[in-house]
């Protein structure tokens, strides 16, 4: 469907920012001085909202966005420069795996909902669907289905024709990923998961979130990436804490009674997971960590 772009010439200042901004250039002024859209590119527009939110005279609507569903006034923001309180943020941000016993207030999940779909796409509109799972017992529920999962996986592995067939559906970094981290950390947490003395994969978390992609739709795993990224961030400014898991998202998806569970459509799959609760312990120190390399040209 072509997106059709409307321009009011009348309040128009021409002061060209949205020429400027749109990513695909599809807007410009012409040689009558006017700002308008070029005709060929307009199948181009991914509906980014750009020229709407640069526009100082609200001149430009485009169609399927209006200034009042889809846009909101700027808070005041200041940058704060070199000693920006971000930093601290994402200096004092852990991995949580240990959570108090206590429910997350729902006005907290959601904000982190907010925060979330503040969250860049790759290419608009969002794709990303999320299931937010508030109730605890539900995730309580699937601890035994993912286990279960888990130990027929690690049988499986044992037969070396398997290994080629997974290497081929995952990919080889992923398999390499499998190989070198899920398998040896399954075999060693197993027994306790089973005997039910710990729970490594849910890790007694209190909420989850579940970010899915539409299974016949386009790859929207990095866009997947960045929304839990936000939602993690989201979770520690909120006094919370989490952890992106990427060892729920394939026994949810492989197991059916999982699937049912999480009420998850077969036409969806899920992308990754974010466990959230209140930390139980406090950290005393950061972690100082390398890049692999770091190279200025
Ligand atoms: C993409 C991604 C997937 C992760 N998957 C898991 C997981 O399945 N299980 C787990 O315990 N932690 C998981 N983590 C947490 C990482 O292990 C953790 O972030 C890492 O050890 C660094 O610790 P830090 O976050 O405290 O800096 C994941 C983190 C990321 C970014």
């Amino acid at each position: 469907m072509k997106t059709i772009i409307f321009i009011n010439r009348s309040t128009c200042t021409k002061c060209m920012l949205c020429t400027e901004v749109c990513p695909n250039k599809i807007l410009l002024k012409n040689e009558s001085n006017i700002i308008t859209f070029d005709p060929e590119k307009v199948s181009l527009c991914f509906i980014c909202g750009q020229c709407m939110a640069v526009c100082p005279a609200k001149s430009i609507l485009v169609d399927g966005l209006s200034y009042e569903k889809d846009f909101f006034e700027l808070p005041a923001y200041e940058p704060g420069g070199l000693e920006s309180p971000f930093f601290d943020l994402i200096r004092t941000r852990r991995a949580i795996r240990n959570f108090q016993d206590k429910p997350v207030p729902q006005e907290l999940l959601k904000k982190i909902v907010e925060s979330i779909m503040l969250a860049p796409p790759g290419f608009p509109p969002v794709k990303t669907r999320i299931i937010v799972v508030q109730n605890s017992a539900v995730i309580r529920q699937s601890l035994p289905y993912m286990i279960r999962l888990y130990q027929k996986l690690l049988r499986r592995l044992k037969n070396p024709f398997i290994h080629y067939f997974i290497r081929q559906k995952v990919g080889v970094r992923r398999f390499r990923t499998m190989r070198e981290h899920l398998v040896p950390l399954l075999k060693s947490r197993l027994p306790a998961l089973k005997a039910g003395t710990e729970d490594t994969l849910t890790r007694n978390a209190p909420a989850m979130i579940l970010f899915l992609a539409d299974r016949n739709g386009e790859d929207i795993s990095q866009d997947i990436s960045i929304a839990a990224t936000y939602g993690m961030l989201a979770s520690h400014a909120l006094g919370l804490g989490g952890s992106i898991m990427d060892i729920i998202p394939p026994a949810i998806n492989k197991d059916k009674n999982l699937r049912r569970m999480f009420e998850i459509p077969h036409s969806q799959e899920v992308i990754s997971s974010l466990i959230i609760g209140f930390p139980k312990y406090k950290y005393q120190r950061g972690i100082r960590r390398s890049l692999r390399s770091v190279r200025w040209l």
